[in-house]
């Protein structure tokens, strides 16, 4: 079973994580759909102000318990992520509360030791209040991605992409199930299951920018094109590991290599749209987005890669 000490502190860790990318997904959808389908707006932008409150909440509990690695690791926030959201508030006309980002960026780092039983019942209530948004959040994807697979309904999100962020949507129910559980990971089995998801991900991170460049781009497009192919590689060698394979170390420091390489250009792309210098049908959060989950990646690479040696 999993102790107090490290359940408080890896749930406030997941939570921080996933709930900024979940409220980010429910903007996404909000701001790509066209005028007839204001009502579907609507209710992302209340799933949005909804995960923007647990998202609070979470950062009031997370002050003082949260491991440097992660803290440094710019998957919470990065160095672009409130200048991205005021670039992107300006663009689409959708308030996206940059209060937080301020506070995320001066959250104190784990002092030692963490801990009172109050803490656990808290991050305990603040789970299963994820666990019930993520939910309603996941079946307005799952949704969504059914009316716009049967023509009943436009959005300018690729139909990849609901499908993308429904699956980290699902991900993320999946582990604070565990959490609520107690339920200890088994490290080589986690190291499998991230890799799988993770790595089919960055390949349509890569896809993505691919797709959403303007056409002159055509140096970036062949990198993202680039990209995809790689990751889609690194995603079919992960599907075949299991716990008795032995390459498993040496695709994990492979797979790290080119997830450095992929986030180099994640960070790129953040800079230059930020910048006006990039030709894209993109706003800068997304780019930011997608640069926070290379960061996540790495830093769980990062742990397991120390751990196999
Ligand atoms: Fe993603």
């Amino acid at each position: 079973m999993l102790s107090n000490e490290a359940f408080i502190q890896q749930s406030l860790e997941l939570n921080l994580f996933f709930l900024r990318i979940l409220k980010e997904h429910a903007f996404f959808m909000e701001a790509a759909f066209g005028a007839k389908e204001q009502s579907l707006a609507q209710q992302a932008d209340t799933l949005k102000c909804e995960l923007t409150t647990l998202l609070a909440e979470t950062i009031m509990l997370a002050d003082g318990v949260i491991s440097p690695e992660v803290l440094c690791s710019g998957e919470l926030v990065t160095k672009f992520t409130f200048d991205a959201e005021r670039a992107t508030e300006f663009y689409s006309g959708i308030q996206l509360d940059t209060e937080l980002t301020r506070m995320e960026l001066s959250l104190d780092r784990k002092q030692n030791p963490v801990l009172a039983t109050l803490l656990v019942d808290q991050v305990s209530a603040l789970n299963q209040k994820a666990i019930t948004v993520t939910t309603v959040l996941a079946d307005y994807k799952s949704k969504l991605l059914q009316d716009i697979l049967s023509c009943k309904v436009f959005t300018f999100n690729y139909p990849l992409l609901i499908d993308h962020i429904l699956r980290e949507a699902r991900f993320y129910l999946k582990i604070l199930y565990q959490l609520q559980n107690r339920q200890v990971i088994n490290l080589l089995e986690d190291i499998i299951d991230q890799q799988k998801f993770w790595d089919r991900i960055m390949a349509e991170h890569a896809k993505f920018i691919r797709g959403l460049l303007d056409p002159t781009e055509v140096a970036l497009f062949d990198t993202a094109n680039r990209y995809g192919k790689v990751f889609d590689a690194l995603t079919e060698q992960a599907m075949t590991m299991t716990e008795q394979t032995t390459i498993l170390p040496q695709l994990s420091s492979k797979t790290y290599k080119a997830t450095v390489s992929l986030r180099d250009f994640k960070t790129a792309a953040t800079e230059g749209l930020l910048q006006c210098k990039i030709r894209a049908l993109a706003v800068p959060l997304l780019a930011d987005h997608v640069l926070r989950e290379a960061n996540h990646y790495l830093r769980l690479l990062n742990t397991f890669n120390g751990r196999l040696q």
